[in-house]
């Protein structure tokens, strides 16, 4: 019975809505990568990496993830690792994905915004031409940096404007509010970019209230612990906001105990448009359908679940009308 839920949600069209590039660099390309560029890891093989993977709350992981990044030197790179993603998501048949990326966490390396930016489209392009994936680029702020090192960062981001879709923001979420990248937001918003924002994973009701009324949010990250507060929960489901959950992630980093308490059901039930995304699948445990798998296996969720969780990710996704309605035939036309 489960099995053929799990089936079910194999076999409909699905898009990735909450994705962070540098979050699928799987431990054998981080080897392969430090070798390359003769990058020194703290690791002596991949099982070493695995071990390293066990953390108790956000900051934990930060640590890691952005130890790992530091592979990531040349255009090639950022190449591989999209590449490397993109293909791993068709044997999901997630059919779309707007990616994440941290270009903050390269620039204070050194690396060049151009490089790391040039690979990742490149690899996006040539999934399109080649096996039809659609895609959204949306760069992320991370906030436990400056707003002054934000606006830096939009200001480098000028001549990509094009290939650029969306502004978010990621990283240490308790001690840096949305609040603090309020006149940022302003300004990407000015550019015509699509705003999202990280909040309520960690972080307090109060900190989506700022999402929604100081960024002007048109998707949420998480977004779980709105629940906590009947009025927010009751206004995100009047404006249909979107919530890019990640229930991997969320039993990695301990915002859930257990899979059996995770709030998805609840979300749905509420009326919330939730999706079903993987975060950073290289350190959670999976991709879009190992997270599909483990609520299945853990929650009650019925069939018309699984449908509502493909159709929000298609309508909550940065595509055209047309673009939507096509997707939303396809997963129609999935009977069983
Ligand atoms: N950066 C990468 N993954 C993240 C997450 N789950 N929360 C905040 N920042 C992140
Ligand atoms: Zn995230």
């Amino acid at each position: 019975m489960k099995q053929d839920l799990i089936d079910y949600a194999a076999r409909l069209p699905k898009a990735e809505l909450h994705l962070h590039i540098e979050g699928s660099l799987e431990p054998e390309m981080l080897f392969a990568l430090a070798r390359r560029n003769k990058v020194d890891i703290p690791f002596k093989s991949v099982e070493d990496v695995r071990a390293a993977y066990a953390f108790s709350n956000l900051q934990d992981f930060l640590d890691i993830y952005y130890q790992g990044m530091s592979v990531l030197r040349t255009e090639e790179d950022f190449f591989d690792l999209t590449m490397a993603y993109l293909n791993r998501v068709r044997a999901d048949n997630v059919r779309h994905v707007e990616i994440f990326f941290d270009p903050q966490g390269h620039t204070e390396r050194g690396v060049p915004f151009g490089t790391a930016i040039s690979g990742v489209l490149t690899a996006l392009s040539l999934s399109k031409a080649q096996f039809g994936v659609t895609s959204k680029l949306i760069m992320c702020f991370l906030r436990h940096l400056s707003e002054e090192d934000a606006f830096a960062t939009l200001k480098e981001a000028d001549p990509w404007l094009d290939r650029i879709d969306g502004v978010g923001l990621d990283s240490s979420e308790v001690g840096h509010p949305p609040s603090k990248f309020e006149r940022v937001f302003a300004a990407a918003r000015e550019r015509g970019l699509k705003l999202v924002a990280h909040a309520g994973e960690e972080g307090p009701p109060a900190y989506v209230y700022e999402a929604l009324d100081l960024l002007k949010i048109d998707r949420l990250d998480h977004g779980n612990r709105s629940l906590e507060d009947a009025a927010l929960v009751e206004r995100l489901k009047t404006e249909a906001m979107t919530l890019t959950v990640c229930p991997l992630s969320n039993l990695k980093l301990c915002v859930v105990g257990d899979m059996a308490a995770h709030p998805l059901k609840r979300m749905l039930d509420l009326g919330l448009k939730a999706t079903v995304n993987s975060d950073d699948p290289a350190y959670f445990g999976g991709y879009v359908m190992d997270n599909f798998r483990a609520v299945i296996e853990a929650l009650d969720l019925a069939k018309d679940d699984i449908r509502t969780l493909a159709k929000n990710s298609f309508e909550g996704a940065f595509l055209s009308d047309g673009e939507k309605r096509a997707q939303l035939a396809a997963i129609e036309a999935v009977l069983i």
